[in-house]
């Protein structure tokens, strides 16, 4: 998969070429898990510091799979508490509700005219949710990344932090953005993606697939308890033993290979002796898995207390997600009026 990166690096002396704008968006589906964490909302947080950003809790992709109307209210506010408790802060970035801004919905049928449907039948995501789907596969689930495509273009932003999964998508708004340009006039910067280390992290309980919110007991939770996070990630697929001497990183298998991206992430200062051990094959994977472990609860553990404080006052995070939406919306509407005015709807 070709990689469209275009700034892999915050710049951080002298401040980020003006009006860089970053988007991204996540969706409100139950579970966030350390994936997610890990892959996107942790360079959130950082980029939040150097960037204007945009964080979208993304309502309207998540209804293009079944789901519980009822119950839906609540994973929104679920979702912006769990972002908030990861480091998401609402003062520095625009944290909204993307139906709460319907320029999202009007920019995503004007870019439909532009978008060639062959292109939409091969996203890999696609194809696997059509596969799936156990209901028929609908018009919105094909459009999904045209509404993806209108998210980031409607802010003009021009970096997009996601994991590796997304990259195809970003791909597709850049090709979309430059038709629109072609055709009607310069008007939408091209979008890159951010990559992280960390941008796929495995399944635990079969590290050829990606942890996912979809497959239970593949994934720790975001807001898991201590325990449970020692336990699943006791429980994580490993080798039996440890590799020959003299074996190298690039070629573990990939249950130990996601071990280890997962302690560089989380306790870097321990990272390089476990390589070393490995490399000298004495490593021990139940010692790794403890330290793992403990990096993981510090740094969760603080997040769920955090997150079960505010959804304690649910009126303060609508209170949130209403002033981002209130933000978000003046730019949204500067970039409709143009997009139409370019396309002549006047
Ligand atoms: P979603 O809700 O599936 O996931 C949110 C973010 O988490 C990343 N992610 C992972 N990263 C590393 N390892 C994993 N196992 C893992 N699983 C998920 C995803 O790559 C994503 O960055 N379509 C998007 C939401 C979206 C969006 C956008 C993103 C809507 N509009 C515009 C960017 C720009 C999605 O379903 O993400």
């Amino acid at each position: 998969m070709q990689k469209v990166e275009t700034q892999s690096e915050v710049a951080p002396h002298g401040g980020p070429p003006a009006r860089v704008r970053v988007f991204s968006g996540i969706q409100p589906t139950g579970v966030i898990h350390i994936g997610n964490y890990v892959g996107a909302i942790r360079q959130w947080a950082e980029l939040q510091r150097d960037y204007e950003s945009y964080f979208c809790i993304v309502d309207l992709h998540a209804i293009t799979v079944p789901y519980e109307p009822a119950e839906f209210p609540q994973r929104v506010l679920d979702a912006a508490a769990a972002n908030v408790a990861a480091g998401i802060d609402p003062k520095q970035s625009v944290l909204f509700v993307q139906s709460h801004v319907p320029e999202h919905s009007e920019l995503m049928w004007l870019l439909n005219i532009i978008t060639p449907v062959g292109q939409l039948e091969r996203m890999t995501q696609f194809k696997d949710k059509a596969r799936r789907s156990k209901v028929g596969v609908m018009a919105g689930l094909l459009n999904y990344p045209v509404l993806m495509a209108a998210d980031v273009l409607l802010y003009k932003a021009s970096l997009v932090p996601v994991g590796d999964d997304q990259v195809q998508h970003v791909e597709l708004m850049r090709d979309i953005a430059e038709r629109f340009n072609k055709q009607f006039g310069e008007t939408f910067p091209l979008p890159g993606v951010r990559l992280t280390k960390g941008a796929r992290i495995m399944a635990f309980n079969d590290p050829n697939v990606k942890m996912s919110k979809s497959i239970d007991g593949s994934y720790v939770a975001l807001v898991e308890r201590s325990e449970t996070i020692r336990k699943k990630v006791r429980a994580a697929v490993t080798d039996p033993g440890p590799p020959k001497k003299g074996s190298k990183l690039d070629d573990a298998t990939p249950g130990v290979a996601n071990l280890f991206t997962l302690l560089e992430v989380f306790a870097p200062a321990r990272y390089p002796e476990f390589v070393a051990a490995y490399e000298a094959g004495t490593v021990r994977y139940s010692e790794m898995k403890q330290v793992l472990a403990d990096a993981m609860v510090e740094t969760f553990a603080p997040m769920r207390k955090r997150y079960e404080e505010l959804m304690q006052r649910p009126d303060d995070i609508r209170d949130i997600l209403a002033d981002g939406a209130k933000r978000a919306r003046p730019v949204a509407q500067r970039t409709i009026e143009e997009a139409r005015h370019r396309m002549g709807l006047r």
